[in-house]
């Protein structure tokens, strides 16, 4: 039996507005459009080592792989589509009353896709590119190759908007004040396996969130959740969402 919002920690609000809510999406999210989620094949990445295509020290050592990599990712985007996960937090955004945070892990443009509106990427997004040297960021849809030239200095600096291992996940400080101030905190399709995003339900813990983990399997980090169900998303969500709005339309 699920919580229901009148139930929720209302961290600092009047008892009549909306629960503040931030979610945070992994690659699970995106297994049902056909995205490889990253631990699902002997630790592999689209057989790779991590430490080999998703690291500063890779992309100096072999450049062209890594780009090769990641154009590759880039242009599996144009053969998938969004799911119904992506879709029902979406049409739950739009219709929620309160605040409302979406904080992926993942680099794909699926929630784009959706409609989602107030969304950040901590990890990066494959759609766009950075110059190595100004830090400038470019929308890109293509390949970088090897003479790819950056608008800022015209010189061949571009590299993929990715955070890679060792690099600081981006968007921290509006990530955290969010929350902070959360009255519930939803975790979706991340196995815990990558800090900072997997001690997130200890912050909204502290900040006396209500803490549910929705996932295919236990992540890592289950125990630190007060609620878990388990199922693939795009089939657990619509119905999770559409009872989350009906219980405070109905509170
Ligand atoms: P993982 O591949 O580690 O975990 C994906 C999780 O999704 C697993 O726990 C699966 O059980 C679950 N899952 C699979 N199919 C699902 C479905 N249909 N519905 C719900 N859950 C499903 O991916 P992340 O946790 O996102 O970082 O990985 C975190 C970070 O590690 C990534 O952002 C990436 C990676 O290295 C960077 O690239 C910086």
């Amino acid at each position: 039996m699920s919580i229901k919002p009148s139930d929720f920690g209302q961290a600092g609000s009047t008892s009549r507005s909306a629960p503040r809510i931030v979610v945070l999406t992994g690659a699970g999210i995106s297994a049902e459009s056909g995205v490889r989620t990253f631990r699902d094949n002997d630790g592999l990445w689209e057989n790779h080592r991590l430490e080999d295509v998703a690291t500063p020290e890779a992309f100096l050592r072999d450049p062209a792989l890594v780009q090769r990599f990641y154009n590759a990712r880039r242009a599996q985007l144009n053969d998938v589509g969004c799911n119904k996960g992506h879709q029902a937090l979406a049409e739950f955004e739009a219709a929620w009353p309160g605040e409302f945070l979406l904080v992926t892990q993942n680099v794909d443009d699926l929630h784009e896709r959706a409609n989602s509106q107030n969304l950040l990427h901590m990890h990066g997004e494959l759609r766009k590119v950075r110059c190595s040297r100004t830090h400038t960021i470019y929308p890109h849809s293509g390949d970088i190759l090897e003479d790819s030239l950056c608008e800022c200095c015209n010189e061949p600096n571009l590299r993929p908007h990715i955070v890679w291992f060792g690099e600081m996940p981006l968007f921290m400080d509006e990530i955290y004040r969010a929350l902070d101030t959360c009255d519930l905190f939803i975790s979706i399709g991340t196995s815990g396996h990558v800090y900072p995003a997997a001690g997130f339900v200890e912050v909204a813990n502290n900040a006396g969130a209500h803490t549910i983990e929705i996932n295919l399997e236990p992540s890592q980090v289950r125990d630190n959740f007060a609620e878990q169900l388990y199922g693939p998303a795009g089939e657990v969500l619509p119905g999770y969402l559409q009872q989350l709005l009906s219980d405070w339309q109905q509170n």
